[in-house]
């Protein structure tokens, strides 16, 4: 039977939080799932953001791309455009993306020069684009200098431009690089939604992973950039991180509660190979919460946030009012197939026109594709039509499903093409179809990614299971045995 959430989410308050969540989490039937293959676990999650996963994806010839995608051989409908930033002051023990420690001048310098080459020669044949979302992550954005983050903006503007006035901007914000002047720069400059990194409000955690800022450096943050005049401003934190008990990520919810920012997001954390984090859990698990306290934690955040009238977008995303939807996420998720993604970067990810490649992940091969006028793809194919509908349902499924809209993009609605799939699924009481949306229920957002790992064909888990674990830094979804 499905957990019944809504009938708590008018009755939390500081005393019963933890109490309505174990309750929540007591009537989960997790065997029922677990037998059908649905699981969670830190050795096993696998955050679906493409398909195949890189882990997966073939080599490719930039020019394979070139020629056949869509923003080079027509006029592109407006896009999301991503930037990659990698560069850090200190690296957090339990982060796996691309990024480079404290850089010399001349090393970001060169890099800001690659990635204008790489704009000129993405947009070559192209008068200015379009853009309907504009997100500048990493790395850390924010570590840049003023004169190198206007640089940034000026190479952009030689190619793009946003496709209306309240078009998104978003920028990736460490609380340590926080001023007035950065926020006065950034708004200038267009930004109009920034993504702090707070990870915990919990000063012993924030210096067992290395941020290099207190809990008072992220108040701070929060309190000038809402000065500065930013009303979008989203806060992302991590659950299941060193340290982190019941106790304390019920206090970072508190104090979410207190600056209720327009939106929070909550990541479930993810253990990759080779982070310090990962050999920490190897070596010492009992400094982790376990199994059933994460499950816990998420369901104090959903139960916390709807208490307080935030919807929850996505499963780990919540915002406190539609106006501030986040249109990239939604780009990337929902309209995949509408709305090209442009990554821009070394280590970024692009998806057009079926189209799916990463950039190299690594910065000397990016530098000298684009020095010698090759676009810095490294991994990459084409989807078919049955491969393209499979991601944009693995994704869709992410936050929810128009079938009348999804029908008229992929001429099919996926409440038939996968009619065994979802009647299997709402047995298991994790996903609802109705007339018009598919979507997840309270029970299917604890595992969406795992829902989402069911619409993978047998071709591609079959290439995911040859994959040599020892040669991927990361973990793979474990597929149902009774798909
Ligand atoms: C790529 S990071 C960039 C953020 C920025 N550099 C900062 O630290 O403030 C974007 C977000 O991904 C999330 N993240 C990074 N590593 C993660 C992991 N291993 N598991 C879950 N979330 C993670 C963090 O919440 C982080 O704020
Ligand atoms: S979380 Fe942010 S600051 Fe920390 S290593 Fe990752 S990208 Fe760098």
């Amino acid at each position: 039977m499905e957990a019944q959430i809504t009938d708590y989410s008018m009755s939390v308050d500081q005393g019963n939080l933890l109490d309505l969540a174990r309750q929540f989490v007591s009537i989960l039937p997790l065997d029922r799932l677990s037998n059908a293959g649905i699981e969670r676990s830190r050795e096993s999650y696998f955050l679906n953001i493409s398909y195949p996963s890189l882990q997966a994806m073939k080599s490719v010839r930039p020019e394979e791309i070139f020629t056949n995608c869509c923003r080079i051989n027509q006029e592109p409908s407006p896009v999301a455009l991503y930037v990659h930033i990698p560069f850090c002051s200190s690296l957090c023990s339990y982060c796996h993306y691309y990024k480079l420690l404290k850089p010399t001048a001349l090393r970001v310098t060169e890099y800001l020069t690659a990635l204008s080459q790489e704009v000129a020669l993405t947009f070559q044949h192209h008068g200015k684009v379009k853009y309907r979302s504009l997100y500048v992550g990493g790395g850390t954005p924010s570590l840049l200098t003023f004169d190198q983050i206007r640089q940034l903006f000026e190479t952009l503007n030689t190619v793009a431009e946003p496709s209306n006035d309240a078009t998104e901007v978003s920028f990736e914000v460490h609380p340590e690089n926080a001023s007035p002047e950065l926020f006065s720069l950034l708004r200038n400059l267009g930004v109009n939604r920034l993504n702090i990194g707070v990870e915990s409000f919990d000063d012993r955690i924030l210096a067992s992973e290395n941020r290099r800022h207190s809990r008072d450096d992220a108040l701070r943050a929060f309190k000038i950039a809402t000065e500065a005049g930013f009303t979008n401003i989203n806060i992302d934190c991590i659950y299941g991180l060193r340290h982190q008990t019941l106790e304390s990520w019920s206090d970072t919810l508190d104090t979410i509660a207190i600056l209720a920012p327009a939106s929070f997001c909550a990541y479930y954390l993810r253990l990759k190979q080779g982070t310090p984090e990962y050999k920490r859990f190897l070596h010492q698990p009992e400094e982790f919460a376990s199994e059933a306290d994460l499950l816990t934690m998420h369901a104090m955040t959903f139960l916390k946030l709807y208490s307080m009238g935030y919807s929850q977008e996505t499963v780990d995303w919540f915002i406190r009012d539609r106006k501030y939807f986040h249109e990239y996420q939604d780009h990337n998720w929902q309209k995949t197939d509408t709305v090209p993604l442009v990554g821009l970067g070394v280590s970024a990810y692009s998806y057009q026109n079926g189209w799916q490649y990463y950039n190299h992940n690594d910065l000397a091969k990016y530098i000298q594709a684009v020095a010698n006028g090759v676009l810095p793809i490294w991994r990459g194919e084409r989807l078919d039509g049955d491969e393209r509908i499979r991601r944009a349902v693995m994704l869709g499924i992410k936050s929810k499903i128009n079938r009348k809209e999804f029908s008229a993009v992929y001429g099919v609605d996926p409440a038939c093409v996968f009619a065994e799939d979802f009647a299997r699924m709402s047995e298991l009481d994790l996903v609802s179809v109705s007339q018009s949306t598919i979507g997840l229920t309270e029970l299917g957002k604890l595992f969406a990614d795992e829902v989402g790992q069911a619409f993978y064909s047998e071709t591609m888990k079959r290439r995911m299971g040859q994959l040599d674990p020892s040669l991927i830094s990361t973990t793979l979804p474990r597929f149902n045995p009774h798909d």
